[in-house]
């Protein structure tokens, strides 16, 4: 795999499944959009289908839709979707698909070819196989983009975090920043174990907090994103930044 021209735009990661990415990813295609710049939301590989308004899609796929600002198709977003909710190299299996990670990279570059900033969303944690040769990384490393990592409050994602840091520096990937997102309201020491995150990632990686995402009633793109630092992001993902 290899990549023809750079993206601007950010890979978002996390720290498992259901640790915020697609809440996240969503924000920041709304940021961007608010901002002036077409966004483009990508979902590499999505495992697990439901019917949304009358169609068979994945959620993930459809929420970074609604979030973009250029007009895309739900295969533009999610090029290989796949109807069992389970780890992506076997859900292609039993459909008796082989996920081609030269089309991946070649399908984000075309993406962001029509858009400012493209959000790519990974697929549960960093390091998930695609095939039997390459994962979630791999993929990560040859579309080269700054990796956002949202970090869900629990028990334990301390340790989560910083592994997840150390394999993307590991890549040659830069962590560019991190979301620190309430999955568990009821946490006990949730303010030291961000201050802990906070010290961690800032003396390791030198990655900044940029934003840190309170339980919402609604998760809605545009709620979440009031939560995200403007300025951070600016940096990030504007025009003279690129990856
Ligand atoms: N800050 C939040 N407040 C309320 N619900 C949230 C929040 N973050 C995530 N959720 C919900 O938790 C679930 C998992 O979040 P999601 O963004 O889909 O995670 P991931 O993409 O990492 O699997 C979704 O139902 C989402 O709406
Ligand atoms: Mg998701």
């Amino acid at each position: 795999m290899s990549r023809a021209t750079p993206i601007r735009g950010c890979f978002v990661t996390g720290t498992d499944t259901d640790a915020g990415k697609t809440c996240v990813s969503a924000a920041l295609l709304h940021w961007c959009t608010a901002q002036g710049w077409r966004s483009a939301g990508f979902k590499p590989v999505a495992a697990g289908s439901q019917i949304i308004d009358g169609q068979r899609v994945n959620g993930d796929v459809r929420a970074l839709r609604q979030a973009s600002s250029v007009a895309l198709s739900d295969a533009e977003v999610g090029p290989f979707q796949f109807e069992a909710a389970c780890a992506p190299h076997i859900a292609a299996a039993l459909e008796k698909r082989v996920i081609d990670g030269a089309a991946l990279v070649r399908h984000a570059q075309a993406l962001a070819e029509r858009a400012d900033v493209l959000v790519v969303e990974g697929v549960g944690g960093f390091c998930v196989p695609l095939s039997a040769q390459w994962d979630t990384a791999d993929l990560a490393q040859a579309l080269a983009l700054p990796v956002i990592l949202v970090v869900g409050l629990r028990l334990g994602c301390i340790n989560h975090a910083l592994l997840t840091a150390e394999a993307i520096q590991r890549r040659g990937l830069r962590l560019a920043g991190w979301v620190a997102n309430t999955v568990d309201p009821a946490m006990m020491q949730a303010g030291a174990t961000l201050a802990t995150l906070q010290h961690e990632l800032t003396r390791r990686y030198r990655a900044p907090c940029l934003g840190r995402i309170p339980r919402l009633a609604a998760p809605e793109a545009a709620l979440v994103a009031a939560h995200l630092d403007g300025a951070a992001l600016a940096a990030l993902l504007g025009p003279r930044q690129t990856a």
